[in-house]
């Protein structure tokens, strides 16, 4: 592994194309609605900002976005964006890595919070949120619900994408809530891949890592439209509270 981590240069390269799903606007404008309410007219902070897809939205509302981000490469990428010069960066770990100043919202988006492979790094990834939240300030998580329900007793891997240029698949460790996932794609007729290392994470997991740094659960979604989270969510969108005194 690069010191970029898992988005060095080639990933970083074709980041924005191969996610472009996820760049659609009627995908980008209900998470940047949903945080800019939390930030108000306070700073908002991103884990794992990468290509600014939610930060540069958020910036051009007017609030003040400062991201912490382990890859140059990405960086590199916000910074060709319009907009992207004007957001500060701190490159670093976001589960250990200190910014100046306090925030009324932090995020973490994308199942970016399963980029940390520890219960121990997770753990600490909401310690440091809390350091860096204003009192009454927030943090959000977007990260999908384990699929093991459609994991079959004895196997281990689950496809996610079939299509004659992509395929792609993740591998559990259900002993060690360890999840690779393997992309495959077709690039000028060769078949390109890359598997990126995972830890899956429980909803009732995340509410009590929030208890432990010392923030209740506010609300949770099961998407940026605010729709109910049931038993039957793919997704999972949580805000915890940073008690206000
Ligand atoms: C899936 S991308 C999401 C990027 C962006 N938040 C978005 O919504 O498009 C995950 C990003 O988090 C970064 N990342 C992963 N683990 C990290 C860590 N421990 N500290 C800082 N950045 C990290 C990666 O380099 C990558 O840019």
């Amino acid at each position: 592994m690069s010191s970029d981590g898992y988005f060095d240069e080639t990933i970083a390269s074709t980041y924005d194309e191969y996610s472009a799903g996820s760049f659609a606007p009627d995908v980008v404008q209900p998470a940047v609605d949903f945080i800019a309410a939390l930030a108000g007219s306070g700073r908002a902070l991103e884990l794992g900002i990468g290509t600014g897809r939610i930060a540069l939205p958020l910036a051009e509302r007017g609030v003040a976005v400062h991201g912490i981000e382990l890859s140059n490469a990405m960086v590199e990428r916000l910074r060709a964006k319009p907009g992207g010069d004007d957001i500060e960066v701190t490159i670093g770990d976001f589960a250990t890595a200190t910014v100046d100043g306090s925030f009324s919202v932090a995020y973490l988006v994308v199942n970016t919070i399963m980029n940390l492979t520890t219960q121990e790094a997770q753990v600490a990834c909401f310690r440091n949120v809390v350091r860096h939240l204003e009192p009454g300030g927030c943090f959000v998580v977007e990260v999908s619900v384990p699929d093991l329900q459609r994991l079959p007793p004895g196997e281990t891997a689950r496809p996610f994408t079939i299509s004659e240029s992509r395929l792609g698949f993740d591998e559990y460790d259900v002993a060690n809530q360890g999840l690779i996932s393997h992309h495959f794609r077709l690039v000028d007729d060769q078949w390109e891949n890359f598997s990126i290392p995972f830890r899956y994470v429980w909803p009732s997991e995340l509410d009590l890592m929030a208890q432990m740094a010392g923030m209740t659960l506010r609300e949770r979604w099961s998407d940026w439209n605010r729709e109910p989270f049931t038993s039957n969510s793919r997704k999972l969108i949580a805000v915890w509270e940073k008690p206000a005194g």
